[in-house]
């Protein structure tokens, strides 16, 4: 079984061993190639958000696709990647955060598998996965990369960046951290009844915090990241116990209407 999937760019396929390729399609489109491998005795599948050639703008990702395809695997946990900008003024790049809330200012996105009958409400009091979340902190214990435990991630529509007023909003409304791909993925693992938490590592101070933001140094401290999210998530595959204790799995449960 493959309970254990990584949302995220590309480098993470290091983590895995004697991958193979697994092509899933979903009623919402095809999902990029998954790989498959083993991580420790844990087979670990790994699916890159923006598509193998990274050719797929934050807002043309299929967010709907990539989460059924992993459920239709097997697929229980999802551990993601996000590049993130830092808003609150105590963040560095080159750190890492572990959000335990979001706010979504995306614009053009499908949120939701529940677009019909039976109307569904899910709830969101805690956005992430709260055993997922404490199996990556511990996994980072011992860490030199500095890690924040809780922030508030704002996830915002892209391409662009932000202009320095909406950081400012962001900043007034409780964001710690922005970035363009944590919504609406969070919400759409939950309505799969899956767990979901996301390790983000600052590229970057927000827009207006510093006097310009490039492409390229967000994927410059992303690579010089690397091998510390691998480790990071690698611990967590092999340490998580099977058996989940979360609520994840009953999203569902009293959501109808
Ligand atoms: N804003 C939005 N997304 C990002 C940023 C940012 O400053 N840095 C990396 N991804």
């Amino acid at each position: 079984m493959t309970r254990i999937g990584i949302i995220g760019g590309s480098g993470l396929e290091a983590l895995l061993k004697g991958t193979r390729i697994v092509r899933v399609g979903t009623p919402y489109g095809p999902a990029p190639w998954i790989s498959v491998g083993s991580v420790g005795k844990e087979e670990v599948a790994f699916l890159p958000r923006h598509g193998p050639k990274h050719d797929l703008p934050p807002h043309k990702v299929n967010y709907r696709a990539n989460i059924h395809a992993l459920k239709q695997i097997g697929v229980e946990r999802i551990i993601a990647t996000n590049a993130v900008g830092g808003i609150n003024s105590e963040y560095n790049p080159g750190d890492l955060s572990i959000p335990d809330d979001i706010i979504d200012m995306t614009k053009s996105r499908t949120t939701t598998f529940f677009d019909s009958s039976p109307v569904t409400h899910i709830d969101f009091s805690q956005p992430y996965c709260p055993e997922l979340r404490k199996a990556l902190l511990d996994s980072s214990k011992g860490s030199k990369v500095k890690m924040w435990n809780t922030s508030v991630l704002a996830a915002t529509e892209g391409p662009r960046y932000e202009t320095p007023a909406e950081i400012r909003m962001l900043e007034k409304l409780g964001g710690d951290l922005v970035g363009m791909t944590g919504a609406p993925e969070t919400f759409l693992a939950r309505e799969l009844e899956m767990c979901y938490a996301t390790l983000c590592f600052i590229s970057n101070r927000a827009a207006g915090k510093q006097a310009k933001l490039s492409a390229v140094e967000v994927m410059d401290i992303g690579k010089r990241l690397m091998p510390e999210i691998v480790a990071i998530i690698r611990k967590t595959a092999e340490s998580i116990p099977v058996k989940r204790t979360c609520n994840c799995g009953r999203a569902t449960h009293e959501a109808q209407v």
